[in-house]
């Protein structure tokens, strides 16, 4: 086991959001996501022996399955001699890829105490190994946005080990406010759910998944030309696709009109939805309306996913 260059190693996991295509995607659509600026930090120190500090307030369940995914990762590493906790500033299970930035921070330290490369695509390929364990057939998308840091259009064909990333420039700042709207079951649970009616009324479903992997190309269409009024109508187009496969609930149907009547260029849930997660609002000024949540007790942060870096806010989450 190698215990050298271990003494202060970090790895940061961005978390994610899904501006186009999510659940599509699983499918072999394209879709369109960015990085958020919060996320989960890792830190290594050396040891005898490879390991994860599992946090107590985890469940028994959470704690086999964290195991397991670190077990094949650190494998994938050669066991190098360090021991990895992290931290983090995401809201949890909200949809916002905090299983895929957590996989992508322990694979940075882990490679960086194998004395490997940490480049986007190694950190991505170890990442991927501990996110088939949290969700079964992920299409990807969540740690490669994550490991990176760049928006980009996402795709995996069905059956293909990895995925291809291109990334999409931005003239313009991309906004968002992204909104808490209520726990949600995990992502496992909602994409299985959803799977077992695509097979029941698989041409219905595809049509839909197909649509919804247009918009997505459109999206980054739209985001390259700078036209940020078109890429919302593509999103609360989307949103009402996801509406139509089951996929949203009361509470996220009203934050988006919410977000939609304070202005909002476009909105839509992100990541799985189902009965409750995030809810996505697309916002020139995005400074106002998380003040304005906010004051209302409602859990919210800005944030810029691509284009001109200005000076952003952000709100409680
Ligand atoms: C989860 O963040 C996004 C989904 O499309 C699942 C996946 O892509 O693996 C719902």
């Amino acid at each position: 086991m190698d215990t050298n260059n271990t003494s202060s190693l970090t790895g940061f996991g961005a978390g994610k959001v899904i501006l186009l295509g999510e659940h599509s995607v699983v499918y072999g659509y394209p879709a369109l996501a960015g990085p958020l600026s919060r996320g989960v930090t890792a830190k290594g120190e050396p040891s005898n022996k490879c390991q994860l500090v599992i946090p107590d307030a985890l469940m028994p369940e959470q704690r086999k399955v964290l195991k397991a995914a670190f077990g094949r990762a650190m494998a994938a590493c050669g066991e190098p001699g360090v021991k990895v906790s992290f931290d983090t500033d995401l809201p949890l299970s909200m949809g916002l890829g905090s299983s895929g930035a957590l996989s992508v921070a322990c694979s940075r330290v882990l490679l960086q105490a194998a004395g490997r490369k940490a480049s986007a695509s190694e950190v991505a390929a170890v990442a991927w190994e501990m996110e088939q364990e949290f969700h079964g057939t992920p299409s990807g998308v969540d740690h490669t946005t994550s490991a990176m840091e760049q928006l980009i259009l996402y795709r995996r064909k069905p059956g293909a080990e990895h995925g291809r990333a291109k990334v999409v420039d931005s003239p313009k700042p991309v906004k968002l406010v992204v909104v808490m709207a209520g726990a949600r079951s995990p992502t496992k649970q909602t994409v299985g759910a959803l799977r077992e009616r695509q097979k029941r009324w698989s041409e219905r479903y595809q049509r839909i998944f197909r649509e919804i992997g247009l918009l997505a190309s459109e999206g980054a269409e739209a985001v390259e030309e700078g036209d940020l009024e078109a890429l919302g109508d593509v999103m609360n187009v989307n949103h009402g696709l996801l509406a139509a496969l089951g996929l949203s609930s009361p509470g996220l149907d009203d934050m988006v009109h919410r977000l939609r009547n304070m202005g909002a260029l476009g909105a839509k849930l992100t990541g799985a939805g189902g009965d409750g997660g995030a809810v996505i609002g697309l916002f020139q000024d995005t400074e106002p309306v998380v003040h304005e949540l906010t004051r209302l007790g409602i859990r919210c942060f800005d944030s810029q996913l691509a284009g001109p870096r200005t000076e952003g806010t952000r709100g409680a989450a």
